[in-house]
């Protein structure tokens, strides 16, 4: 049976290839995206994938977005909360908009997704939830206090929200990625970039392949045993 698949932030970087592998394996993809109007025109040019704007850090926006997608495309079983910002600054120069900013967007955005879809996935016995973390998360990152402490909170809600959705068939994983080809990775300082990759066991960048087959994975019907879980894409980067 056809599954319906949201991605949050999916129509650049990770969730791009993200929502065109779901497609390619079979599903009906909805992509969200927050600001890049021509970023998100051409991604629906390129794969017919149907591309809706709203801020998934307003729980509003996202009962708003979500109520009309249904509308359109029916009942949502796949959920990928993939959307996420950075905004890097030392604590000691960091200000509280950058805080706000990243915990609302990387961490709110989870529940603001998840608040809205998640009681129509246990009402059909069917849910897939696969949640984007980081390997700054699960490490901590020298600049990154705000998007390490949104990172980390997502494995704490993953696992409380994958005790509440086990008995209806309501799986709910974490994926922590390490640096990837992306443009949110090619915006750190050159000299930054040059010791992160001398320190990637396998010695490259991931690629958004990398990370979305992983997803494809997790997503699928058969998954239903696997769930509360937290799985590293980085080469080998942090092993926990
Ligand atoms: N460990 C220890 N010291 C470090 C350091 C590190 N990782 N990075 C910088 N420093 C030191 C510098 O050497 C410098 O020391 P000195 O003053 O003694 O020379 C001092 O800290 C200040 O460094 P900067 O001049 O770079 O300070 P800044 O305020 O201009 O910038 C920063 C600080 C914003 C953190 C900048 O270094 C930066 O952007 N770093 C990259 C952070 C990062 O990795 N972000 C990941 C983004 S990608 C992502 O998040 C995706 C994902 O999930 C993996």
């Amino acid at each position: 049976m056809t599954r319906t698949a949201i991605v949050t932030g999916g129509t650049r970087g990770l969730g791009k290839e993200i929502s065109i592998v779901l497609k390619e394996r079979g599903c009906q993809v909805i992509a969200v995206y927050g600001s890049n109007v021509a970023a998100a025109q051409a991604f629906t040019d390129m794969t017919s994938i149907p591309a809706f704007r709203w801020d998934v850090a307003d729980f509003d926006a996202c009962k708003a977005g979500l109520t009309e997608v249904e509308h359109k495309y029916g009942a949502i079983d796949i959920l990928v909360n993939n959307a996420g910002i950075t905004s890097d600054a030392v604590l000691h120069r960091m200000t509280s908009e950058q805080w706000w900013h990243v915990l609302n967007t990387n961490l709110g955005s989870m529940f603001n997704m998840c608040r809205n879809l998640v009681e129509g996935m246990r009402e059909r016995s069917f849910g897939r939830i696969v949640n984007v973390s980081s390997i700054n998360g699960q490490k901590g990152q020298f600049g990154q206090s705000n998007y390490a402490a949104a990172k980390a909170g997502i494995l704490g809600f993953t696992r409380a929200l994958a005790l509440e959705g086990a008995r209806k068939n309501v799986t709910v994983n974490a994926i922590a990625p390490g640096y990837c080809n992306t443009e949110m990775v090619a915006a750190v300082p050159h000299d930054v970039m040059q010791s992160i990759i001398a320190a990637i066991p396998v010695g490259r960048l991931g690629t958004p392949a990398d990370v979305a087959r992983m997803v494809a994975f997790l997503v699928d019907d058969a998954a239903g045993y696997i769930t509360g879980a937290t799985f590293s894409v980085n080469g080998g980067q942090y092993m926990s």
